[in-house]
């Protein structure tokens, strides 16, 4: 480590003679401004995260389920961003970034069932706060691998101390059965560094095709459940009935006590 100027002391003018006072100023400064906008970026999937859980308590109170099973976040890292802004031959900035990268801030939403998950991407693209700027449904059109998910870029503001701040996020929505398939691929993919043959093509895709035959299979037997024992007006019936039960009230309206 001595022999290594960087690392001999913290003085400017330990730093090799190509690294000024001026270089070092950029530095620093740039790395707060990096930093702080990650930090936007981490508001921003705060936002997001906490309207699905809102979403998810107003729906397990009014249907007695819960549509999500997780909530995952997670904040692209500066290798990551380095390497995608290089691949599409883009401006390493903190302009470019915040300009060309639409998946800095990721939040994956697992839903046990697929209707949840078109009906969870509704109700929070319904939300007056937030912007839709894209959509693509790989679900009803999958990828030629067989990957399914439903992906969202959408705009939401953060409020800072001066100021609002409009930022991007990714949002990816899925089952537990098209999660799994894709967490397993991605292993796989990533072990053959991207280089499936024919027969493994067809047998992933095959794959994800019986993945979708049970996520349809176990959607149609949650509707055979939930119809026979919770429609809203059963539930609002039973809710008011253990309410009354509970406060003493009879049902013609007169009180037990
Ligand atoms: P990039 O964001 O540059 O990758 O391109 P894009 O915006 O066209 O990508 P897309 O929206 O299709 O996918 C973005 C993310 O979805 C990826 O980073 C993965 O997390 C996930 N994804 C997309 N395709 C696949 C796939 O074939 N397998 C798996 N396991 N994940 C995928
Ligand atoms: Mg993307």
């Amino acid at each position: 480590m001595d022999n290594l100027p960087l690392f001999k002391g913290t003085e400017t003018d330990d730093f090799p003679p190509s690294i000024n006072q001026e270089t070092v100023e950029w530095a620093l400064q740039k790395t707060y401004e990096f930093a702080q906008l990650m930090s936007c970026y981490r508001c921003a999937m705060m936002q997001i995260e906490t309207k699905f859980n809102i979403l998810n308590e107003e729906f397990s109170l009014q249907f007695d389920r819960q549509p999500i099973s997780t909530v995952k976040t997670r904040l692209k890292n500066p290798l990551s961003i380095r390497s995608k802004l290089g691949s599409k031959q883009l401006p390493l900035s903190i302009e470019s970034i915040e300009r060309n990268l639409n998946d800095i801030a990721g939040i994956r939403v697992v839903c046990s069932f697929v209707e949840d998950v078109y009906m969870l991407a509704d109700a929070l693209l319904k939300q007056d706060d937030i912007t839709l700027i894209e959509k693509k449904d790989y679900i009803r059109h999958p990828k030629p691998n067989g990957y399914r998910s439903l992906h969202l870029i959408v705009a939401v503001p953060i409020f800072l101390e001066h100021e609002k701040r409009l930022m991007k996020a990714e949002i990816q929505l899925r089952t537990i059965a098209m999660d799994s398939w894709a967490s397993v691929e991605h292993q796989l993919r990533y072990k053959k560094e991207n280089a499936f043959d024919a027969d493994m093509e067809a047998e992933i895709r095959r794959c994800a095709e019986l993945s979708a035959e049970l996520d349809s299979r176990m959607n149609a037997l949650k509707n055979a459940v939930y119809a026979d024992v919770h429609n809203e007006s059963t539930i609002i019936q039973k809710g008011l009935a253990e309410i009354k039960r509970r406060s003493g009230i009879k049902e013609n309206g007169t009180s037990l006590l």
